[in-house]
This record gives C-alpha cells, structure tokens and sequence, in this order.
C-alpha cells in the first residue's frame, strides 16, 4: 500500500479592500515553491455558479441583503471546500499547500458588522464541511491609503469599497481575532511598509508552521 502524503498548510488572506493581498500571495507561492513545496492558490468568492452571483452584487449589478449575502458566501464556501474537483479538502489531503484570498474572517467581519453577528459566525465556524485554516494572515492598512490605491488600480469601485465600510470592517476584524484568538492561529501584519518587508514578515509567520 502506497503512503499517503502529509496533509499540505491551508493559508488564509485577509484584510479590507486594497491591503495588497494579491502581490503578497505571489511572493509566498514562489517562496514556498523555492522550498520544494507544491502549493495551489485559490479565492473567495469562487468562479463557481454562486460566486457569480456574489460578484454581481458586489459590483452592484443586483441588490441583496447583508444576510443574503452570508448565506450565499458561506454556501460558496461549502462548495469550495468539498468540490471533488478543486476542493481545498482534496488538495490538502494531495499534500499540496492551499493559499486562500479571503475566507470566512471576511465574512465575519464584512456581513458580521451589518447583520447578527452570532448567526454569522455559527454558519461558518459550526458548519463541518468549513475547514479551520493552519493560518490566517492579516494584511492591516488604514482605509484611506486602502481607498487610494484602490483608485489608483481599478477602474470599477465595488459596493464596500468606501470609507465608512472599510473603517467599520477594519475595525471588527479586530474584534473577530479576539474572539478567535484562542481556536485560530491569526497573524497581523502592518501592510503600509515596503512589498519586501510585509512578504519577510509573512515568511517568518509562515516558517513557523513548519
Ligand atoms: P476581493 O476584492 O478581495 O476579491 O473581495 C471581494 C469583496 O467581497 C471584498 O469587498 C470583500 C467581500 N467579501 C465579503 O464581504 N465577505 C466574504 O465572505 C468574502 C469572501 C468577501
């Protein structure tokens, strides 16, 4: 009988709008792919059917409640956990290493801050088919330097991307990694330095891990 491979890292990336959480995710996937590591990186919302629906209502094409928008996130997250064909559950078990943009700290600090707070966090952290990540990265910026690089690099504005939002966001991601602190590894990083000292501190946070 063949071994199974050791279970792979799930890598989680949070942090409001405009943190710099792509640029990030690239340098540790070269890292860790310098080291030997096979990893696979993935985002929230999926391009699944659901997260279609999500990324319309983000870009105010439909309009839905903050408690729609949980359930379709937490269903969309459901599915990206368990699909047989790019499932994060699959993947892990291969061996390979998951690197996740946004998962449910978002959802807990961007639909928890506009609806009951208690049913969005019992959807996601009671639900077995939602991994718990190895560890969730923070990438912190204060929302105004988020908003301008926002408008430096995109040219469609999505429904949080405000000042008002991100500062409410900002603030109860805080209060979501209190509450959390003792089940989950979270990890927060000052995002206003340059791109070498932000990717040399997730590489220290990431080295533990192994
Ligand atoms: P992105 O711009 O990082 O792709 O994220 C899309 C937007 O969706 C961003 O404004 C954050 C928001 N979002 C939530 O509100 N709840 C969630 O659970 C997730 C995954 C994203």
């Amino acid at each position: 009988m063949q071994n199974q491979p050791a279970r792979g890292k799930f890598i989680v990336f949070e942090g409001i709008d405009g943190a710099g959480k792509t640029t990030q995710i690239s340098l540790l996937t070269a890292w860790l792919k310098s080291r030997g590591r096979a990893v696979h990186t993935t985002a929230e919302p999926t391009n699944s059917t659901i997260g279609g629906i999500i990324r319309d209502a983000l870009e105010g094409l439909t309009e839905k409640t903050a408690c729609e928008m949980t359930a379709l996130f937490v269903a969309d997250r459901i599915f990206h956990n368990t699909n047989p064909v790019s499932g994060i559950r699959n993947i892990l078990a291969s061996g390979q290493d998951v690197i996740c943009d946004r998962y449910y700290y978002s959802t807990l600090a961007y639909q928890g801050s506009m609806t009951d707070y208690d049913w969005v966090s019992a959807l996601n952290l009671q639900c077995p088919d939602i991994l718990k990540p190895d560890l969730c990265v923070f990438l912190d910026l204060k929302p105004e330097v988020s908003l301008d690089r926002i408008a430096r690099n995109r040219s469609v504005t999505e429904i949080y991307e405000n000042i008002d939002t991100l500062k409410k966001v900002r603030d109860q991601f805080f209060n979501v990694f209190e509450q959390l602190k003792s089940r989950d590894r979270i990890c927060v990083i000052d995002a206003g330095g340059t791109v070498e000292e932000v990717s040399e501190s997730i590489i220290r946070a990431v080295s533990d891990l192994f």
